[in-house]
């Protein structure tokens, strides 16, 4: 499945048409009905006593909706906890369920344990004033660019964090130049794209920024070779550990780290952390996956407790990776099969397990923060059936919460911006690493 999408893309030639477009994140979401059955299926199937279990199961599903209801104090039809019976049963059906983490997240270790200022009380507040400045968006179909998921995660730490200026590599039609501008009404964004999204308003909806510096078409320069030093003096920054870095450029994530390092930028984003075995790009996720992390390292040996559970969720998410996927020749399962990809895999290569794990040590040594967005909400209510979640961190709004999610205003979203999540990582690099 991916492996078509991705070769879709890469058939693209990487001129002033190519908007490097991330097919991955352009699968319609299944319906309602499709995402139950998942979950019931396996049940049926090794339920005997199904007569006797399913109505039980509905009755405490029931409980658990009025509760929930009677805490809300909304209203739910009960069609509403439909995808709550398959959840429930699940937690019990080991591998089948939306149970988050269960395969482990792999994370990048910081040196000092310095961990991020916003909690999960934070991350709610801020879904609540977002949702309303979502609605507005100018970019409503923004297929082959960032959903809600890291539109949120974008703006809450943009705001967060107040950077005197922010830079985005990678801007395809401008949602994220758009996102950036929320969150800081009055800072300057330089925003960098071999494209100049102003060609897309030709053919629809399209967001160019008026304070914005664009180096685009005809002045398109790579991150990598922009004299940094020269920019920020003309834009009257002094501190570049004050810049905000967002990148959503499908680049090799360890380039872009040695690159920002050079520039003395410490607060870099990255759009697309893509896990061990998918992507098109080594993204930071995948350099930390190492055996000595929790839910890193992999066995490539096909009667394994991991390969099992992977087999199984591989049915139920269409972005979940079984072993055959994850090891290549050799049984090299680091990057993708072995292979360090970059620039949308428009050039990759083969690494060696111990290159492998010296991106990982250089990473940690530079390394005060590493930090992933978690997913907005479970999948029973946001109807996502893309990313496997028992890779995932648990979600703001955990399964079950519906309430709370309607409570949001995250009912009125059609399911398809939901389906981009791809573990957006926050990295903070120390302050002694930098020059
Ligand atoms: C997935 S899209 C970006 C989506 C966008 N951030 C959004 O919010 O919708 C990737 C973009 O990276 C651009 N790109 C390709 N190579 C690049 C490079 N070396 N530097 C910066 N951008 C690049 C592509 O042209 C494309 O516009
Ligand atoms: C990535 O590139 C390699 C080498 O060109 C190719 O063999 C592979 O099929 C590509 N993968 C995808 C998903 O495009
Ligand atoms: C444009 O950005 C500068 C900072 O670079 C800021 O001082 C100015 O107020 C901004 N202008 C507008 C119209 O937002």
């Amino acid at each position: 499945m991916q492996e078509a999408t991705l070769s879709a893309r890469r058939g693209a030639p990487s001129s002033e048409e190519d908007d490097g477009r991330d097919e991955s994140k352009t699968k319609k979401p299944s319906r309602l009905a499709v995402n139950v059955s998942p979950y019931l299926g396996p049940f049926v199937a090794s339920a005997p006593c199904l007569a006797i279990t399913l109505p039980l199961l509905i009755l405490l599903a029931l409980a658990v909706a009025i509760l929930s209801r009677s805490r809300s104090g909304i209203l739910v039809s009960p069609l509403d906890t439909l995808p709550r019976v398959p959840l429930l049963l699940g937690s019990s059906l080991e591998g089948l369920a939306s149970d988050f983490g269960s395969l482990g997240v792999p994370l990048c270790r910081s040196k000092h344990g310095k961990i991020v200022e916003w909690t999960s009380k934070d991350l709610l507040k801020g879904l609540e004033e977002f949702v309303p400045i979502y609605e507005t968006r100018p970019i409503k179909n923004n297929m082959y660019g960032m959903g809600f998921d890291h539109s949120f995660g974008l703006w809450f730490m943009a705001r967060w964090l107040k950077p005197d200026l922010m830079i985005e590599s990678g801007a395809f039609k401008g949602h994220s130049t758009w996102i950036l501008r929320q969150a800081m009404p009055k800072t300057r964004i330089i925003s960098l794209s071999p494209r100049h999204p102003e060609k897309y308003l030709r053919k629809g909806p399209a967001y160019v920024d008026a304070n914005c510096t664009y180096f685009a078409g005809k002045d398109f320069v790579d991150f990598g070779s922009v004299d940094w030093a020269s920019v920020l003096k003309k834009h009257g920054i002094m501190d570049p550990s004050r810049v905000l870095v967002f990148f959503d450029d499908h680049q090799n994530e360890l380039k872009r780290v040695k690159q920002a390092l050079k520039a003395g930028f410490h607060n870099l984003i990255f759009e697309d952390n893509y896990d061990t075995g998918t992507g098109d790009h080594y993204s930071l996720r995948q350099i930390c996956d190492q055996f000595y992390i929790s839910g890193g390292g992999h066995s490539c040996f096909k009667d394994s407790d991991e390969a099992r559970i992977r087999m199984k969720r591989k049915k139920f998410w269409e972005k979940a990776v079984d072993i055959e996927e994850l090891c290549g020749q050799g049984e090299a399962w680091w990057g993708v099969r072995g292979y360090m990809r970059d620039d949308f895999n428009h050039s990759n290569k083969p690494i060696s397990y111990e290159e492998h794990i010296q991106n990982s040590r250089f990473i940690e040594s530079v390394l005060d923060i590493y930090w992933e967005l978690p997913p907005v909400a479970g999948p029973s209510l946001t109807h996502q059936t893309r990313y496997d979640p028992a890779r995932a961190p648990n979600p703001i709004i955990e399964d079950g919460k519906f309430g709370l999610f309607r409570r949001l205003g995250l009912t009125r979203f059609e399911a398809s911006v939901f389906n981009g999540y791809t573990q957006m990582v926050f990295l903070q690099l120390s302050a002694s690493a930098t020059r």
